[in-house]
């Protein structure tokens, strides 16, 4: 169970946001294997306040898409406040504020990760947020510094972030500078739950229901949030929830991999167009076949595919054990 302000979630195991991965159909697949709290890709505050058209069509959701927080970024902390007042409405369970974003574009204009330096204006963009909303609960989501690995600046983030009135925080072990090379550092995790009393939620290299139950023991940490070890796994959610507890394990079997691909495939057609739909399949189907024999031919097959219908038939017709 977790409880972020006065919203409370079944299972303490959350979707983190992944730009160009956690669309509507990524969620609505993720939902069907015991996913609970799913977040959106990350929005531009700016983006959003000028009415940018692509920028909505990541808002995409279905009825069955919740509970959902929103997150956003940006270096304005008017913009930001503005944002959250425009998404508040949307019904979004949660509005998380993205200080952790490591690419050039985003912290070049001091906001995502740079803000782990800029303690003044990331604080100046939490109290804009909050008062912006009415009910809905605020979070950030972090790095453990920009360059610094000590988790000095990942500790007074999350200390602002509280005396703010944010209502959690989540820590992804490694610094701006590390980008997703190395290992993630739990350590600062466990050092982030020392210093806050509203939840932390812990991030960072969980690719198994293994891995999540030793991230809890070590750090303490109050959730989970994984990221990319769901890509083309969405068992990993139930099978966390199973570790914990909760349900019964399950592990696909190769059938139930490709009809999951498939539908994916087909969920990413219905919301987003065969267009959209065939540029993201080359890699929805290449997460999901990660690793089994053939696939890096099933790639191959797949980046030369001409249309929607043709990486359909191709995925259909491949099986591990005969040659593609
Ligand atoms: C393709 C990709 C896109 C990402 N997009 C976002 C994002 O929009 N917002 C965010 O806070 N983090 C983003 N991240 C970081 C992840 O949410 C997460 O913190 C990181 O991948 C570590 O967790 P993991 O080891 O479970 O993947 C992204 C990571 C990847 C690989």
């Amino acid at each position: 169970m977790l409880t972020i302000k006065d919203r409370t979630f079944k299972t303490a195991v959350i979707q983190t946001p992944l730009a160009g991965c956690t669309d509507l159909a990524f969620r609505l697949i993720a939902r069907d294997h015991g996913m609970e709290l799913a977040f959106t890709e990350m929005i531009s505050s700016e983006a959003l306040v000028r009415a940018h058209k692509k920028t909505y069509t990541l808002l995409k959701r279905a009825r069955e898409d919740s509970p959902t927080g929103c997150q956003i970024v940006g270096p304005d902390p008017d913009s930001m406040g503005r944002s959250a007042a425009i998404l508040e409405p949307l019904g979004f369970d949660i509005l998380d504020i993205n200080c952790g974003c490591p690419v050039r574009k985003i912290t070049g204009q001091e906001a995502g990760a740079a803000l782990l330096k800029d303690p003044k204006r990331a604080g100046k963009i939490f109290r804009s947020v909050i008062r912006s909303v009415k009910a809905v609960p605020v979070t950030v989501k972090m790095r453990t510094g920009y360059t610094d690995p000590s988790g000095k600046e990942a500790v007074r983030l999350a200390r602002i972030a509280e005396d703010c009135g944010l209502s959690a925080v989540t820590v992804h072990g490694r610094t701006k500078a590390q980008g997703y090379s190395g290992k993630a550092d739990w350590r600062i995790i466990e050092s982030v739950k020392k210093v806050v009393t509203i939840p932390v939620i812990g991030n960072g290299d969980v690719f198994s229901a293994a891995d999540a139950l030793r991230m809890r023991s070590e750090t303490g940490c109050d959730g989970i949030a994984i990221g990319r070890g769901s890509l083309g796994n969405p068992w990993i959610f139930g099978q966390i929830r199973a570790a914990f507890g909760h349900n019964k394990r399950s592990v696909p079997s190769f059938r139930e991999v490709k009809q999951t691909a498939l539908r994916h495939m087909d969920l990413t057609a219905l919301w987003d167009g065969e267009k959209t739909a065939h540029l993201k399949s080359r890699h929805i189907a290449c997460w999901y076949f990660k690793g089994c024999p053939g696939s890096s031919r099933l790639r191959e097959r797949i980046n030369r595919s001409r249309s929607f219908e043709d990486i359909v038939s191709i995925v259909k017709a491949y099986e591990p054990h005969r040659p593609v």
